[in-house]
């Protein structure tokens, strides 16, 4: 769940029969604690009732721009300047032509056209309108002027015609908004490169070892960098989580697979966090044919050998300026296994945790994270795993920035 204190938005909702969903969109931002103004066009108003808005948001919801109750000749001007962010969801072909002409003719286009803040537009309508050249002219000229477009989902529209122009689902849009607003862009610019989740090492086409990682604390740190504005890449074990939006997720089975794609995003990476429990071993020599039991009790064993240690191809293979995190699970002296990782595998950072302790073990939705450094050391309290990653980069940004400062370009 999103954190949108302090933050002001306006939704304009214009009137296709999607505008119904713009209700529960207009609650979950309700939710995030975003101050939240919904503007409908008179169409809009038909379709869904402005008090349903102003129940959900508990602001007044402007329709009219000529509505006598209101001060509606500061109010556009108030708004504009107000918001944070406006997001028009619907928006139909009309608000659309209108709002890359500049009309400004209601309380929505004029708010639109008078603020200076950032502006999401998630088009909705027939497919045919939608695919009309005027259309793709109209959100190309959004486009040019700075307006992000939400791409329509397909699937069955309510016209009956199955194409793309659906207004994407409520938690969709959600994400499009919190990239822009919940977190300063701190990473901007810079390329990071997260692996998560277990590998699977193949025993025989059936069979395979690996170990209890969910990839909860991976993806967790992958979504906080992109939250930051950082570029970045995911490269993940075999996990059954929602990708992280705005991220380019590599999906990869097994330690050799993990290998190749931290080797392939390693020259373009700012920041490497492994987070990925990587298989230490695998089986000598997979079977092609499944294993058969064979009818008999006599105990048999499965040859292991051990996989490239991929951290440790890192420290020798690093460029100037990267930045490494490593990460250790143990089950006893902590810091001291822990430090000996850093020494050895040439670490910027590693995150500790201990399985024994309660929070911090596998396939939970919290972690207890010791920090270590060269010269530091320091056990972050119970938390979840999203507050840890937001811990965890934090103390990365305080020791990249620090560094920064110190760049001798910087000495003058
Ligand atoms: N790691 C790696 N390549 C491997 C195994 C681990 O790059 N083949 C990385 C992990 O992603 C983690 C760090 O090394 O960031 C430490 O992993 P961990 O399993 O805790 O330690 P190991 O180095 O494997 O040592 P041990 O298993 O003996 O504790």
């Amino acid at each position: 769940m999103y954190d949108l204190k302090g933050k002001c938005i306006v939704l304009g909702v214009s009137g296709g029969i999607a505008a119904y969903k713009a209700a529960a969109l207009a609650s979950a931002l309700n939710k995030t604690g975003a101050d939240v103004h919904v503007i409908m066009t008179e169409n809009a108003a038909r379709f869904i009732s402005p008090l349903t808005f102003e129940t959900l948001t508990s602001n007044r919801c402007v329709v009219d721009m000529f509505d006598r109750g209101y001060k509606y000749d500061v109010e556009h001007i108030s708004l504009a300047k107000a918001a944070d962010l406006i997001v028009i969801a619907p928006a139909t072909a009309n608000i659309i032509a209108k709002t890359a002409h500049g009309i400004a003719d209601d309380m929505l286009t004029s708010v639109v056209l008078a603020a200076k803040c950032k502006k999401l537009v998630s088009p909705s309508m027939n497919t045919a309108m939608l695919e009309n050249p005027v259309t793709i002219d109209n959100i190309n000229t959004l486009r040019k002027y700075g307006f992000e477009i939400i791409p329509s989902a397909a699937g069955r529209l309510a016209c009956g015609d199955i194409g793309s122009g659906k207004l994407p689902e409520p938690d969709v849009i959600l994400e499009y908004i919190a990239r822009e607003l919940a977190r300063e862009k701190t990473l901007s610019g810079l390329k990071v490169t997260v692996t998560a989740g277990p590998t699977q090492e193949a025993i025989d086409p059936v069979r395979f070892i690996t170990n209890h990682s969910s990839g909860k604390m991976g993806y967790a740190i992958a979504k906080e960098a992109m939250l930051r504005g950082a570029d970045v890449t995911l490269i993940s074990g075999p996990v059954s989580i929602d990708p992280v939006p705005f991220t380019e997720i590599r999906r990869v089975v097994t330690a050799a697979d993990m290998f190749s794609e931290v080797k392939r995003a390693l020259p373009h990476t700012d920041i490497l966090i492994m987070s990925a429990a990587v298989a230490d071993f695998r089986p000598s020599s997979p079977s092609a044919d499944k294993i058969k039991k064979s009818g008999s009790d006599s105990p048999f064993s499965v040859p292991l050998k051990h996989t490239d240690d991929i951290l440790k191809w890192v420290s020798e293979n690093r460029h100037e300026g990267l930045f490494v995190c490593g990460f250790s699970m143990e089950t006893r002296d902590l810091e001291e296994n822990s430090r000996s990782k850093l020494t050895s595998k040439k670490l910027d950072m590693i995150a500790a945790n201990d399985l024994r302790e309660e929070g911090a073990g596998f396939g939970v939705d919290t972690n207890i994270l010791t920090v270590i450094t060269k010269s530091s050391a320091e056990k972050l309290p119970l938390m979840s795993k999203e507050e840890a990653a937001a811990a965890l980069t934090d103390r990365i940004e305080d020791i990249i920035f620090q560094r920064q400062r110190h760049t001798p370009q910087d000495v003058v």
